[in-house]
């Protein structure tokens, strides 16, 4: 037996982790609970569950049951209850009311967890509660030498923020059923309870309606999801916890919409011209839905209605971001209606537009949301406000009265560390909001956006980066401990491949398919310390746009791959102690031999597939990096000094190798630095 100082963070939870437990009793939560109690014994898993649901449970909770179950079952290799096998393993969940038919914000999430020798208990108010409870039971999981067991432990959990979002955008691209699925089933592990879903872009309109067919009909080159498609993942998210918020961009980002029935067009009549397709390029586009025009809203009103058929969520998303519209500046039909209605300039007329939707969305009894240049002046306060351009707008909405959900810092498409996403807070300690304008931030959404991905990376862009973001949103404020979220985040990472989500297992398969053969060992060396650029520099650098191929060196990388953040953590050490670390200084020398020594094979490949010559200068830069770590190690080992202009050189190297070079980058370059920067000279 041997005291350990448990992951559990919290100024409550880590006094009440005071007890001595066995090595392997480390804790991997995430999101890491309010309160955890870490108590002295455990429960074996040796045999399969009898389960208790005392009072009377619905069919959700049941399904959410047997889906924990056989999920604990597997990750402890026990035997499926069947005939023959002798359930012993007690485990009680309570749900204390039933569920309302619809999720709703402010629903009771928490749950009380607690597990003895005996068994495991589950209490929570709601059904929604109670199936956080199961996440938490299955994170719970731990090997032994005598085989699978869960520690004795007493957690008390609630979420800090009523909003956890992530938003897929499916307009750009188009991603099956099957991705959507799994991504809700990582969401539920994750305890991520609001899926939005942006559904239509100036790229394509992704959802049936049977009142004005030409949306997809025209709109969408044929990928889009049908009205049964849709209420299939309602019922699946309602099924895991998860409200599906849709929106429908309006009046920009829209030119499918207009593609399809060019009368809303704000150019059509008069001046301007109408889309000639579904759009192919990314950037802004100028077209906008006419909001003079009586029947544009008679469109929208019945266009929404049908949607509210179809999602019954309480919030509808309208979008409503970057809507240059020049055509409001130069129509004369719509310059004379602004006129004629005291409205001053294109700012004025799309909240007067937002003002007109806002009246059709209250009147199916929802609430609006858009993202934040909704935020002018005049807005009505019952509009949620969507921060995407900075943080400042969130803030400045909470004071003026406006509930907010944060997306700015939590953007994948900028492919940054994990660790960057999960410092950035929806509600910072520093902040200065009052008590109720506090109450206003409701949370957090992280958005991916479509340009760059296919269903293949879809996943490896996502997560398991999300994960970190998710205990940002669901955990105290002061968990915010980066290396113990990187240890844990492995462990996260591993279930939700095993919930089927692709995103370790797409690399290989990418650069198998680029290689063209199976023999990727040294192709996957070279691989694991390059990343994607940012989507700006892809955009810029490779002009991408909906009909760009997904499938170069590039789509078989992931963001953030985890030698970052342990390479970063070693030099550290090293560098803190260059003559008595003889651990770190091993495992790195080894590592960089590793790198070097993988170079000359992934090089071969390179030469002889088309599709993976782009990368050879960055393989030779490896081999560059890996020689100059070698010898830095042994500057620092021997004490040594390194000649007069070495530094200078390595600074030079390193600068030339952080040039756009096959849409890729080091991720090594600042724990080079750093390593450099330690020699002795
Ligand atoms: C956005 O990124 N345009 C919301």
């Amino acid at each position: 037996m041997k005291a350990l100082t448990l992951a559990a963070t919290t100024a409550l939870g880590a006094a009440l982790c005071s007890l001595a437990v066995t090595a392997q009793t480390q804790l991997h939560l995430m999101p890491q609970p309010q309160q955890v109690s870490l108590e002295s014994g455990s429960l074996a898993l040796d045999s399969t569950f009898v389960v208790d649901v005392p009072g009377k449970t619905s069919v959700r909770l049941t399904a959410a049951i047997d889906r924990a179950v056989r999920r604990i079952e597997m990750e402890s290799g026990l035997r499926h209850a069947g005939p023959g096998v002798a359930a012993k393993t007690r485990l009680v969940v309570r749900a204390e009311h039933p569920a309302p038919s619809i999720q709703a914000l402010d629903d009771d999430e928490s749950y009380y967890l607690h597990v003895t020798a005996a068994g495991v208990e589950i209490d929570a108010a709601t059904e929604l509660g109670a199936m956080h409870g199961l996440e938490t039971l299955i994170q719970l999981v731990q090997p032994g030498s005598n085989g699978y067991f869960i520690p004795a432990v007493t957690i008390h959990d609630a979420p800090r923020f009523r909003w956890r979002g992530l938003m897929i955008d499916c307009g750009r691209h188009f991603e099956p059923m099957a991705v959507i699925k799994r991504n809700l089933d990582g969401m539920a592990a994750m305890k991520l309870n609001v899926f939005h879903w942006h559904l239509t872009e100036d790229q394509g309109f992704r959802i049936e309606s049977r009142v004005f067919p030409r949306l997809t009909g025209k709109g969408s080159d044929g990928d889009f999801y049908s009205q049964q498609d849709a209420k299939e993942i309602v019922a699946y998210a309602r099924a895991r916890g998860i409200r599906v918020v849709p929106e429908f961009e309006m009046p920009g980002h829209s030119t499918a919409w207009l593609f399809a029935y060019p009368s809303l067009n704000s150019g059509s009549g008069a001046s301007g011209s109408t889309p000639e397709g579904i759009r192919r390029e990314f950037n802004i586009s100028t077209y906008a839905i006419d909001p003079t025009r009586e029947a544009t809203y008679a469109f929208i009103r019945r266009f929404l209605t049908e949607m509210a058929g179809i999602f019954p969520d309480a919030y509808v998303h309208i979008g409503g971001d970057e809507t240059p519209a020049p055509d409001w500046k130069t129509n004369p039909r719509i310059l004379a209606f602004m006129k004629a209605h005291q409205v001053k300039d294109n700012e004025a007329l799309q909240a007067y537009f937002n003002t007109r939707v806002l009246r059709i969305v209250k009147g199916l009894h929802k609430h609006m949301m858009g993202w934040d240049e909704v935020l002018t002046p005049g807005l009505p306060k019952d509009v949620v406000v969507q921060s995407w351009r900075g943080e400042a707008s969130l803030a400045k909405g909470a004071k003026l009265g406006y509930e907010g959900v944060l997306s700015a810092p939590y953007y994948l498409d900028g492919m940054k560390p994990a660790e960057t996403h999960y410092l950035a807070d929806p509600l910072p300690a520093t902040s200065d909001l009052s008590a109720d304008e506090r109450k206003r931030i409701l949370g957090g959404e992280v958005c991916m956006w479509g340009e760059h991905i296919q269903p293949r990376t879809i996943d490896s862009r996502i997560w398991p980066r999300t994960a970190a973001i998710a205990e940002r949103f669901w955990s105290p404020e002061n968990v915010r401990d980066v290396d113990d979220m990187y240890r844990r985040l492995e462990f996260a990472s591993i279930e939700l491949e095993g919930l089927g989500l692709t995103h370790l297992q797409f690399g290989d398969a990418g650069l198998r398919e680029l290689a063209g053969t199976e023999k990727i060992d040294a192709l996957r060396t070279v691989a694991s310390v390059l990343e994607p650029v940012s989507f700006g520099e892809r955009a810029h650098l490779q002009r991408t746009d909906q009909l760009t191929a997904l499938d170069s060196f590039v789509d078989a990388v992931r963001p953030d791959p985890p030698s970052r953040h342990w390479f970063e953590a070693a030099v550290q050490r090293l560098t803190a102690d260059p003559s008595g670390d003889a651990a770190d200084r091993t495992a790195l020398a080894a590592w960089f031999g590793k790198l070097r020594d993988a170079v000359p094979e992934a090089r071969k490949q390179m030469d002889t597939s088309p599709r993976l010559k782009e990368v050879t200068a960055r393989a030779d830069q490896l081999a560059q990096l890996a020689a100059m770590g070698q010898e830095a190690l042994q500057y620092l080992g021997t004490g040594e000094k390194v000649p007069a202009d070495w530094k200078d050189k390595q600074a030079a190297a390193m600068e030339e190798m952080k040039k756009p070079s096959a849409l890729v980058r080091f991720t090594i370059l600042p724990g080079m630095a750093n390593l450099v920067r330690a020699v002795p000279n």
